[in-house]
């Protein structure tokens, strides 16, 4: 029943989805694996990305009990999932999940921004799926990739952070989007500035909030919830924990106990 939820991300983004998590499953014992040492993963290749994701998941299986991974990164859900899904005894789920359908729920004019790194937006899979869904709406994508930067560095509303929040967004602003998926788990951290500079007019979409409504009802399925439980946090990076804790409070708003350094010569014996 104590089971763990494991989250894997390249750095500190996937801190966004493990707040949600807390928010809504605050009874749930959770380790979080921050690949410090490997960020960004978002220009890097599908193989990659891949080898790097798989050593991650084969190290959290061999060392923690688990019920369900969450691969909390846009960039390692569009290349690796299927893939990660086939070496986890787990149920493993991504951050993509029902964000399209929310999308053309939101939609009123049916001009859908996406944004995220360049291997999520090189994948194509948002465009993919929404097209699936209704091939009418017009989906303009942009990759961003010194937003993973301005966030790993703390910089969410700094004036050199508006002016590339301008410089990126641009050609969506002229698009007219009138909503907006952010398509990487860094990227709510700047959500205040992403905003101002789109208007108050245009939806703002965090698919860990679908993506944390989507493991609720699957641990709820299959009953196993954790109830009167004080979860326990598990950090583990594969560099820097200081400035991974120090961010981090910051990101999740409360204190982080220990930060736990994994080896990457270890990880990268595993594949
Ligand atoms: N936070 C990640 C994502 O959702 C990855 C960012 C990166 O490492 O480039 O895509």
């Amino acid at each position: 029943m104590n089971r763990f939820i494991g989250l894997l991300d390249s750095g500190m983004g996937g801190l966004t989805v493990l707040s949600q998590i807390i928010a809504s499953l605050p009874e749930e014992n959770t380790v979080y694996f921050g690949d410090m040492g490997r960020t960004p993963y978002g220009s890097r290749s599908p193989e990659v990305i891949k080898r790097y994701s798989e050593q991650i998941v084969r190290y959290l299986i061999e060392h923690y009990d688990f019920k369900m991974i969450v691969v909390a990164c846009h960039t390692v859900s569009a290349t690796s999932l299927d893939h990660l899904s086939t070496i986890s005894p787990v149920s493993t789920v991504g951050v993509i999940e029902t964000t399209p359908e929310k999308a053309l729920e939101i939609t009123k004019t049916g001009r859908i921004g996406v944004i995220g790194t360049r291997s999520t937006i090189g994948s194509g899979v948002y465009q993919r799926r929404l097209h699936a869904l209704d091939a009418s709406v017009k989906v303009y994508s942009q990759d961003c990739p010194l937003f993973i930067h301005l966030v790993e560095e703390g910089w969410a509303k700094e004036p050199a952070t508006r002016m590339i929040v301008g410089e990126y967004l641009a050609n969506l602003k002229h698009a007219k989007i009138d909503t907006l998926i952010l398509a990487c788990t860094h990227y709510p951290i700047l959500r205040a500035t992403i905003q101002e500079y789109l208007g108050e007019e245009v939806a703002i979409i965090d698919p860990s909030a679908e993506c944390v409504n989507h493991i609720q009802a699957e641990l709820k399925k299959e009953n196993c919830l954790n109830r009167n439980n004080y979860p326990e946090r598990i950090y583990l990076v594969t560099d820097n924990p200081d400035s991974f804790r120090s961010s981090g409070e910051r990101y999740l708003d409360r204190k982080i106990h220990q930060v736990s350094l994994v080896d990457i010569g270890d990880l990268e014996r595993r594949g």
